[in-house]
């Protein structure tokens, strides 16, 4: 395989535990929007059994889940966009967010009979979605007036990834009032920075996504400081190699120039695979557990690196992008984006493949 993104299901259902250690209180929904960010969503599902619910953003890919799996309860934290969406959330019992008026309105129109729970989304600071905090009377009036007396109340942290930030805690604050409108009625504000740094925000219902795969969330170190385990190993293999003299340029545009004789690698890995264009200047790869510089510009399908410092390497070798011992975080930090872009990146042409299941040690996998 020329190049393959390997999911370690004991790594994923690790981390769902340690989410469970951290909010011990409160229910789990596991975020497996974007294709579990990823990771796959057939991979994932199975598992994370032991979560109380999945989340997804939107009604396609509640169909997606639904092919994988008909029994979980399902959230759709963007909710519906229509009325032939809502129709398909009440037949399949789903729980859904309201988040505008115009949503309430469907609501108000076509009725919620079927729908599990409704969550109305509140905006706390973040300015993304939600109702403002002076309408929570209001909204849950018109909710109350639907039928539904306790509907779910959320709304999203936007620098919960932040330590010391006051923001976090002015939207705590501003939520806590709000949650006060609502007796009786569960509450969810926690990704996975509030799992991890805000005990306060864990509340009835938690919705971490990044860390269930074994990423850390904060702009600094990796999902091992806090017992989390990578679950994606993207990698792909030495097509050629071949040395090349002192001044020789390497890759489009010429933008890398030996500054001696080197051994250049070709690697089957490119951004047509969804590995950033952007890597050329800063990226690593992991080579027989040693870290090789890239040489020359990321091609759609290839990429070059500097394999100069290991002259036992063949063609053939597996060459790791990232995984254990090669934190994303520290590929997304190099490169100057995020680890959920370069996950969400890895394109549908790389195949996810399965390296064991829960319960059995991983399996030894070639690419
Ligand atoms: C509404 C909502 N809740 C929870 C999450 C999960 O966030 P994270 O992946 O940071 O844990 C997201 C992800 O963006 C989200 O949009």
């Amino acid at each position: 395989m020329r190049v393959v993104a390997t999911i370690d299901p004991v790594a994923l259902a690790h981390n769902l535990g340690v989410v469970r250690q951290r909010a011990p209180g409160s229910h789990v929904y596991a975020v497996v929007k974007a294709d579990a960010y990823g990771h796959g969503l057939e991979n994932t599902v199975v598992a994370f059994t032991e979560a109380d619910a999945f989340a997804v953003a939107c009604m396609d890919e509640v169909i997606e889940l639904r092919a994988i799996d008909s029994r979980p309860n399902i959230l759709v934290l963007e909710g519906v966009f229509d009325g032939r969406e809502l129709a398909a959330a009440k037949a399949d019992k789903l729980e859904i967010v309201v988040h505008s008026d115009w949503q309430l309105q469907l609501l108000e129109r076509d009725g919620v009979e079927g729908i599990r729970r409704v969550w109305a989304k509140f905006d706390t600071g973040m300015h993304r979605l939600g109702f403002t905090p002076e309408s929570a009377g209001d909204v849950r009036a018109r909710l109350v007036a639907l039928g539904i007396e306790t509907p779910g109340v959320m709304s999203h942290l936007a620098c919960a990834d932040k330590p010391g930030l006051t923001d976090t805690a002015r939207q705590m604050a501003i939520f806590g009032a709000v949650c006060r409108r609502f007796p009786g009625s569960p509450a969810s504000l926690a990704n996975s920075a509030g799992v991890l740094l805000h005990p306060d925000s864990h509340l009835d219902w938690v919705r971490p996504g990044l860390m269930l795969y074994g990423v850390s969330p904060l702009p600094e170190g990796d999902g091992t400081d806090f017992g989390l385990r990578p679950a994606m190993t993207l990698s792909a293999r030495l097509l050629s190699i071949q040395d090349v003299a002192t001044g020789d340029v390497v890759g489009y545009g010429a933008t890398w120039q030996a500054p001696r004789d080197c051994r250049i690698g070709i690697v089957s890995i490119g951004y047509g695979d969804g590995y950033p264009w952007c890597a050329a200047a800063a990226g690593e790869a992991l080579v027989r557990g040693k870290r090789v510089p890239m040489a020359g510009r990321v091609s759609m399908d290839m990429l070059g690196v500097d394999l100069t410092a290991l002259p036992a390497v063949h063609v053939g070798d597996e060459v790791i992008l990232w995984g254990a011992g090669l934190p994303v975080e520290e590929v997304a930090r190099a490169v100057g984006t995020s680890p959920y872009e370069l996950m969400c990146r890895v394109s549908r042409r790389v195949p996810r493949r399965i390296a064991g299941r829960v319960g059995t040690p991983p399996l030894e996998v070639s690419a």
